[in-house]
């Protein structure tokens, strides 16, 4: 290699060295007649000078003079030079190798830019373009420091994560892309078959029934950095592609996966920030979670639960409360302490909160203050002093403190409640920044009914182990999640390998035999081979990374994401296909207007 160093390299120790540079040339300025250039890489940004009065020996001034009129700014060039101190108090203390410059004494343009559509350096971000142009010029995007480094922590932490799988007994399996359908809840992607016209495959939206059978075929610990596909709407945490950290482990209980995922973290932990990571994680069951912080991810970085007061109040001859009550519903509410509200909000933000909590789906919200004369609020005349007494004491109220009820439908009340607890805690400032805070999420229900169907689905998928009769009307399961600061990041369970129970859940969840059989029959024919017991987890790569790096969008970690349509800016996709090709795959594409129904038929 002709370079001798990267742009991030050179040090004060290194003055007097002769050295080639080669990157891209980022910015460039004349100061009378000298020339300065920032030269960078992945590594970093280098300073050369160009000094037409201070020549080297033996370097050819009017040659380097004609290459530098070809370094237009992300021109990738090539420079011979010589290390030497800047001028004082011309040093860059926030450039690693801002105490050296090299002085040219050779150029050469390796290959020249086009004018780019937007600025590399590091500006804030309201200097950078819309993310739809950063996406369509992707590899520019990718030169900038901030990606490159965000590319190459993940790497880093995936690189840590083989490490400690490998060391603990893991291999890495390959499991199909072309495959049948997985359950996760969102559509597939498909794939015609050319062979078989009419026919399909599915993108895998995760390797789950294939890492199953690798624990039938006796591979006891596997691991996969795996791609996952789901036809879904892209949000700020998902893609339609994605990629998961997937693991099965055969022979072990789900305490033995989450002890092995501590691990991994702890390991990780070392690696990336030479820090303990504290273990155990914290364990919060499913009712605990979705009770106290309306959440199944609660962030549990700052307190602020939700008090319930239903029993409390039930008795006041308040008319909004007692309707809301007659149809099962509850009233809970939240403390807004002095010390945290710190007279932050007033009577307009009360108001502002109320809009809020409106948006979000419920009639209203009743508040109080707690003054030295007691509570002020305009429903304080409904409740006997016995009520206000327990109020106080169920929620803690001392002078200064502000209470924020919400009545309803208890699921509506707990996930408002959730939403409002977030906002207050963005609000004021309840976040401490720069922690990491991981949790357990367990005990979790086994079935989830969809409040607007009435469907029963899984709470996880099918394939989790019944903690109870599956009958039952709260039937658990052994599912857990991984929770980081209020975010999922991972899903897992121990499995059923018994394939009566798995055909059990299914015909629970209304599928029929006839689907059971040309859906899952492959699968229950492979569980009953003894299976062994076995269980196992995935983690979201992409949003583990995000979140580590404080990103809004996972969009940042993933080198070629799609936008918030699902559509890659940079080479056009999705896009037709030929007709030729259609006719190939007996695939007929009509414009819907142009369908004739009754000719079809
Ligand atoms: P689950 O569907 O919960 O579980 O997915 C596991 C983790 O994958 C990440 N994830 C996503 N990331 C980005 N974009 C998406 N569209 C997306 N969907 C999911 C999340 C999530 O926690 N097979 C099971 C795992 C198992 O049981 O072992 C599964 O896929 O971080």
């Amino acid at each position: 290699m002709k370079r001798t160093h990267t742009c991030g390299e050179l040090r004060s120790s290194d003055i007097g060295k002769k050295v080639c540079m080669q990157g891209w040339v980022r910015f460039s300025r004349d100061h009378g007649g000298v020339e300065f250039i920032d030269l960078a890489d992945a590594y970093g940004i280098t300073q050369l000078v160009f000094d037409p009065e201070d020549i080297a020996a033996g370097a050819d001034r009017k040659a380097i003079s004609a290459a530098l009129k070809d370094f237009t700014r992300e021109s990738a060039v090539s420079v011979d030079g010589i290390v030497r101190k800047r001028v004082d108090g011309t040093e860059d203390p926030k450039n690693r190798t801002g105490d050296v410059e090299v002085l040219i004494t050779k150029a050469n343009v390796l290959n020249r830019s086009k004018a780019p559509p937007f600025e590399l350096g590091d500006q804030k971000e309201s200097v950078l373009p819309g993310e739809e142009t950063r996406l369509r010029y992707r590899y520019l995007d990718l030169r900038r420091t901030e990606m490159t480094e965000a590319l190459r922590f993940r790497h880093r932490f995936i690189s840590a994560a083989r490490e400690f799988l490998e060391k603990n007994g893991f291999i890495e399996v390959e499991t199909p892309m072309l495959t049948k359908s997985t359950p996760e809840g969102a559509r597939d992607f498909i794939v015609p078959s050319r062979v078989h016209p009419g026919t399909f495959y599915a993108l895998p939206q995760s390797p789950q029934l294939f890492k199953q059978m690798l624990m039938v075929g006796g591979i006891d610990r596997y691991y996969q950095i795996a791609r996952c596909f789901r036809d879904e709407d892209s949000r700020a945490d998902r893609q339609p592609e994605f990629t998961q950290l997937d693991m099965e482990m055969s022979f072990v209980e789900p305490k033995d996966i989450q002890d092995t995922i501590e691990g991994l973290m702890a390991h990780i932990w070392k690696k990336i920030y030479s820090k303990e990571l504290k273990t155990p994680f914290r364990r919060i069951a499913f009712t605990e979670a979705m009770n106290s912080y309306g959440s199944d991810k609660p962030d549990l970085r700052y307190g602020l639960p939700i008090i319930h007061i239903t029993d409390i109040v039930k008795d006041a001859p308040y008319d909004i409360f007692q309707k809301i009550l007659s149809k099962g519903g509850i009233i809970a509410g939240f403390n807004v302490k002095a010390e945290i509200a710190k007279d932050k909000i007033g009577r307009n933000d009360v108001d502002r909160l109320i809009d809020f909590v409106k948006k979000n789906g419920l009639g209203g919200m009743t508040w109080m203050r707690a003054t030295k004369d007691g509570l002020d609020s305009n429903i304080v005349k409904y409740f006997t002093p016995e009520i206000l007494s327990e109020l106080r004491k169920k929620m803690d109220v001392s002078e200064g403190d502000l209470l924020l009820l919400l009545a309803g439908p208890v699921r509506k009340v707990l996930e408002t409640g959730g939403i409002l607890r977030r906002k207050l805690a963005e609000d004021l400032d309840l976040v401490p920044p720069g922690t990491f805070d991981f949790a357990w999420l367990v005990d979790c229900p086994m079935f989830e009914t969809d409040p607007a169907s009435g469907k029963k689905d899984a709470f996880h998928h099918p394939f989790v182990m019944p903690t109870t009769p599956l009958n039952d009307e709260n039937a658990g399961g052994a599912s857990f999640d991984l929770i980081l600061n209020g975010n999922e990041l991972g899903s897992g369970s121990q499995r059923i390998h018994d394939p009566d129970v798995q055909r059990e859940v299914f015909r629970m969840l209304g599928i029929s035999e006839e689907k059971i059989e040309t859906d899952f029959g492959f699968f229950l024919e492979a569980l009953g081979y003894g299976a062994p017991p076995h269980g196992g987890i995935a983690l979201g790569i992409d949003r583990v990374i995000s979140i580590l790096l404080n990103k809004e969008t996972i969009r940042d970690v993933i080198a070629f994401p799609k936008n918030k349509k699902a559509q890659s800016l940079l080479d056009g996709s999705p896009q037709k296909v030929d007709d030729a090709r259609l006719e190939e795959l007996q695939i007929l594409s009509v414009a819907i207007d142009d369908i004739d129904i009754d000719e079809i038929k």
